[in-house]
């Protein structure tokens, strides 16, 4: 019996969530939520966008565990999902009801909350790219259509021809809804934006995401994942968000935002709770878990609430990788210093606990 109880206890000392020390990096990553239909999905289909997913968290993971910073972690992530036509984002983005590819990207740095984002482009190959020369090369925030292109083609980046964003499924996927009188949600199933969010090292968070929008999408219609504070946010002092879904819901809540408001609130309260008796209670780690959780869950119900659906990832300073979707599935994946790594797609298909170790 005594060996068993040692045995049990070295099993769960070896997971991650037991590990002796709160993760020094984490990442998450998404690669678009919606009502995925596990029926729908051969293996091999499962296969590729697993393999595309854990390329991404590998290639920003690598930076992190080198000590590298959560802004580069996050932008090679990025641009892999954008450079892979599986992803509604870069290659592969859905297509206007022109026939066009127009990209929209966002980033922001959490040490300064120093932000870029790009909407409507159609001539950049890495819009996420873009996103971040605005915040570190010029003194704006937000550019959009063709003052975004001509301010790329002025710092350097190569102009790619519309064939090389077009894929014959997105175009089906137009051409479908334009036939059969669909809406953008008939066709697309998911939203296939892409995103990562960070901490490095140092105790900094990014965010970054990057979308072609809604298939059939008209007259200049930009949703939340270039919005600073619905799609993307990043705060040194709360958490690191990226978001996925219907764009107008969470551009009306202000989601990424409003879940780093709240957690800051908490953490400024040194995460102090109160029980039914009015006894201040300090929350041990799993417990810290729960909240972030129980908050990035309450801003997508709000979402829902509204009518809209999609999700979140994202970090804390404590290296909490958090995922929060109301629908059926979400690209997502994430990796931590103690010891996590892992790729998903339908709900609860989570091995690890995100419990940071402290
Ligand atoms: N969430 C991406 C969009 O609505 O455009």
């Amino acid at each position: 019996m005594k060996k068993l109880l040692a045995l049990m206890a070295l099993v769960l000392m070896s997971h991650p969530a037991f590990a002796e020390e709160a993760p020094k990096w984490s990442i998450a990553i998404h690669g678009g939520a919606g009502t995925l239909d596990p029926k729908a999905m051969t293996p091999e289909k499962r296969a590729a966008y697993e393999a595309d997913l854990q390329r991404a968290l590998d290639a920003g993971s690598k930076i992190l565990a080198e000590g590298g910073a959560a802004m580069d972690a996050i932008k090679a992530a990025i641009v892999i999902m954008e450079d892979s036509p599986l992803f509604n984002a870069g290659k592969g983005a859905v297509f206007t009801w022109d026939g066009t590819n127009e990209l929209d990207a966002s980033i922001m740095d959490g040490r300064d909350r120093s932000a870029g984002a790009v909407a409507g482009v159609k001539t950049v190959k890495n819009p996420i790219l873009l996103a971040d020369t605005v915040r570190t090369q010029s003194e704006h925030v937000f550019l959009v259509g063709k003052g975004a292109e001509e301010f790329a083609v002025s710092k350097g980046f190569a102009v790619m021809p519309p064939e090389y964003f077009a894929t014959p499924a997105r175009l089906e996927a137009l051409e479908r809804l334009k036939a059969e009188k669909l809406s953008a949600l008939d066709v697309d199933h998911k939203f296939g934006t892409v995103g990562a969010v960070a901490l490095d090292q140092q105790g900094n968070l990014a965010a970054g995401t990057s979308t072609g929008g809604m298939t059939g999408k008209r007259w200049g219609r930009v949703g939340d994942a270039p919005m600073i504070g619905a799609g993307t946010y990043a705060d040194n002092r709360s958490c690191a968000v990226s978001a996925t879904g219907w764009g107008e819901y969470f551009i009306r809540v202000g989601v990424a935002h409003e879940i780093c408001a709240r957690l800051k609130a908490v953490r400024a309260l040194n995460w102090l709770s109160f029980d039914t008796k009015g006894a201040a209670v300090t929350p041990d780690a799993e417990e810290k878990t729960a909240t972030v959780q129980e908050i990035a869950d309450a801003v997508m119900a709000d979402v829902a609430d509204l009518g809209g659906d999609g999700g979140v990832i994202l970090v804390t300073p404590e290296g909490h990788a958090i995922f929060s979707f109301n629908t059926t599935g979400m690209y997502r994946g994430r990796a931590t210093s103690a010891g996590v790594n892992e790729v998903a797609i339908f709900g609860g298909e989570e091995k690890a606990s995100s419990t940071p170790d402290h």
